[in-house]
Order: C-alpha cells, then structure tokens, then sequence
C-alpha cells in the first residue's frame, strides 16, 4: 500500500480541535509536521504532506494520546458513491489504491453525531454486501476475523455521497474498536460512574497488570465516593478501600465489610499509612485537583493513582500540558519509578482520566 501521509483520527464529538491541536503538537515533537480538519463530529483527519503516516502514528503511541481514541492510516482522496452502486464504487477505489494485503475484516464508521437517521442503519446493512464483493476480489480474507490481529479495511461514512478509505494497523491502532471497551453496566453497582473506572483500568493496563496491580489484599483510598461506583469496582478486585465522602455510601456495598466510609473533606483528609491506589473523582477545579494528587504522590501516600480533570471549555490541551508537567514533578520529586498518561473516555464528558502508575504494565 502506497504510504498517503493521512492519518484518521477519532475522537469525542466536540473535541475534534483538541484531538488535532494535540496531533500536531505531537507529531512535531517527532519531527512531523502536520495541519488537521474536523471532517465529521468525532473525526480528524490529520494530514502529512509528503510524509508517511505510519512512523509518526509509531513515534507517538496512540496509548500516549489524551484526546485520540483511536486511528488509521488513511489513503486518497473521498470515494464518492454513486446511489445504484456503491459497493462497486468502494470496490474500485480500493483496487485503485495498489493495496497488496488481504483484509482480515471490513469495518463502516460513521459519525457520531449529526448525521441522516437512517446513517448508522443503512451502515450496518451494507458491511454485509461490501465483505461479499471484497472477499470476491481477493481483498478480504476468506475467513473474516473477529479480532484485531489482522489489518483491518476502515471505510468512514460521512453521508450516503461519499466515504474515506482508511486502514487499521493492528499494533498501532485500539485493541477496541473505535477505541471504546465494550461494557457492560453491572447490576449491583451503585452507580453508572462505576463504568469510567472499569474504562480507565482497560484503557491503561493489560489485562495481565490489571491482575497484577489490582488484587485481593490491597489498599485504596477513593476520595469523593459516594454512592460508591468506583470503590464498588476496587471492592471487586479484593480491595479494601476507605471511601471519603461526605455523602451516603450504598448500604450493599458496605456490607461488603471491605470498605471504611470516612465523612470528611477529602482536600484535607491523610491516611495515618500508605496505601497502594488512590482514586478521585470529584468535581472541582482542575488545578486543586492535581495539586492534592501531586501531594499525594510527592509525599509517598499512594502507589498509584487514577482520578478525573473537568478541563475548561477552551484551549484543553494546553491546561493539560500544565497539569502533566506538574504531575511529573511530584513523580520526579517521588523517586517513584512511575508515568503519566491521560485519556478522554468514552465515559467521561468535559472531562480527561489521569493515571499514575508503573510504566511497565501500562498500554
Ligand atoms: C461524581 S461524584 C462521585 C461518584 C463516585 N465516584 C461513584 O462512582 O459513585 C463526586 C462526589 O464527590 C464528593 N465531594 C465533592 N467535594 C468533596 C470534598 N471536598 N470532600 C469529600 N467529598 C467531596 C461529592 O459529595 C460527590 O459524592
């Protein structure tokens, strides 16, 4: 496949100026340069003139990008689709475009937002068809692939006109598709909130340092608590958690006999030893936030850290670059063998989830 210098990007709907700010931010520091346009809500495309997408999207990890969820290498120019047949068009396109590989699955993207109803029906319908006329040409495996393994054919739909050919590269790109874990809401959490920490915990670890940095006999400490989602995800694990709230904590979960319900204010509140994990997911100014995390880290109270940052309404990257130099400070003034990495999940809104922890284990 002839290298384009497009690389598509996906991201929030709404953030796709932070996505792009960050691209080329990012790509500079590796020498790339770059410019970006918001095609569709949630999608950037990210462009590299006469430069190959594949080095950068391997110079910068996706798993090192906040605002990015997920990307592939995108080549030519939109496809337009003509009403009587465009899997023939998609067909064209592709044998047009001189790639060698076999596919092992095809995927059609569409928007999040803003788009026709009858978009995302009309998606799923035609994966069917297009597959039948790939595999035909030879330019999808015989035996599709429900896994990311295998490099995978992204067709993105902005509308019923036209789609973006892309490809999935399967060790640069999300192990998720789209870069969203697929969870499922568990019955007996206290709150929907607990799904943010199962997305960061899948989003920053390997299942294998998920066991291995999360396990029965551990400590935490989650401040801001109440009802108790994110400690009810810790309790799970085997933790055994003091939750600072001032507000109830769910009775089930008490009765756990795994959590210590302390009510009082988490900015001044110590624990008298350490404890393994500290999590925070109080809604308050950013810088405060990552001031008490920094303490926390520099003074040696926690081993690791997740909590959230409700970032402001404009210039978002450049708060988080603040905030991450100060987070490396307290790491550095640690002695902590410890990074930190940032994601906007598919759970969080205005907000980003930090992580502090072992670089080794870490996506
Ligand atoms: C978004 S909710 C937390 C939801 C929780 N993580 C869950 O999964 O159920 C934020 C919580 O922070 C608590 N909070 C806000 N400021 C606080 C403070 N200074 N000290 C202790 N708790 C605080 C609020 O009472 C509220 O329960």
């Amino acid at each position: 496949m002839s290298d384009s210098g497009v690389i598509w990007a996906l991201c929030r709907p709404g953030f796709e100026a932070d996505a792009g700010q960050e691209l080329v931010s990012r790509a500079a520091e590796a020498g790339a340069y770059g410019f970006f346009v918001p095609e569709a809500a949630g999608w950037v495309r990210f462009e590299l003139p006469g430069q190959s997408a594949e080095p950068v999207m391997r110079a910068i990890p996706l798993t090192g990008l906040v605002f990015v969820r997920d990307w592939y290498v995108g080549f030519g120019e939109a496809v337009p689709l003509p009403k009587e047949d465009r899997v023939g068009a998609v067909l064209e396109a592709v044998k047009d475009s001189g790639i060698s590989a076999p596919y092992g699955r095809v995927d059609v993207h569409v928007p999040q937002e803003g788009t026709e109803d009858a978009l995302p029906r009309f998606a799923r319908k035609w994966t069917s068809p297009l597959a039948k006329a790939l595999r035909g040409a030879g330019i999808l495996d015989e035996e599709p692939d429900s896994t990311a393994a295998t490099p995978g054919l992204e067709i993105l739909l902005p509308d019923f006109s036209r789609a973006w050919l892309a490809q999935r590269v399967p060790e640069l790109s999300s192990v998720f598709p789209e870069g969203v874990p697929r969870l499922r809401m568990p019955g007996t959490a206290p709150s929907r909130s607990t799904l943010k920490l199962e997305e960061a915990l899948h989003r920053f670890f390997t299942p294998q340092a998920r066991d291995r940095l999360l396990r029965h006999g551990m400590t935490a400490v989650d401040l801001g608590a109440a009802p108790g989602g994110w400690t009810w995800q810790l309790v799970q694990r085997g933790l055994a958690v003091t939750a600072v709230d001032n507000g109830p904590m769910d009775e089930a979960l008490m009765a756990s006999g795994l959590v210590n319900h302390r009510t009082e204010d988490a900015f001044s509140w110590r624990p008298a030893r350490p404890v393994d994990w500290l999590v925070c997911d109080i809604v308050d100014r950013p810088a405060r936030v990552v001031e008490l995390m920094a303490e926390w880290i520099e003074g040696r109270l926690c081993r690791m850290a997740v909590f959230n940052l409700k970032l402001p309404m404009k210039q978002r990257w450049d708060c988080w670059q603040a905030y991450r130099t100060r987070l490396e400070e307290s790491i550095a003034a640690s002695g902590a063998d410890l990074g930190v990495t940032a994601a906007q999940l598919y759970h969080d809104r205005e907000e980003i989830t930090c992580c502090v922890a072992p670089l080794t284990g870490s996506r």
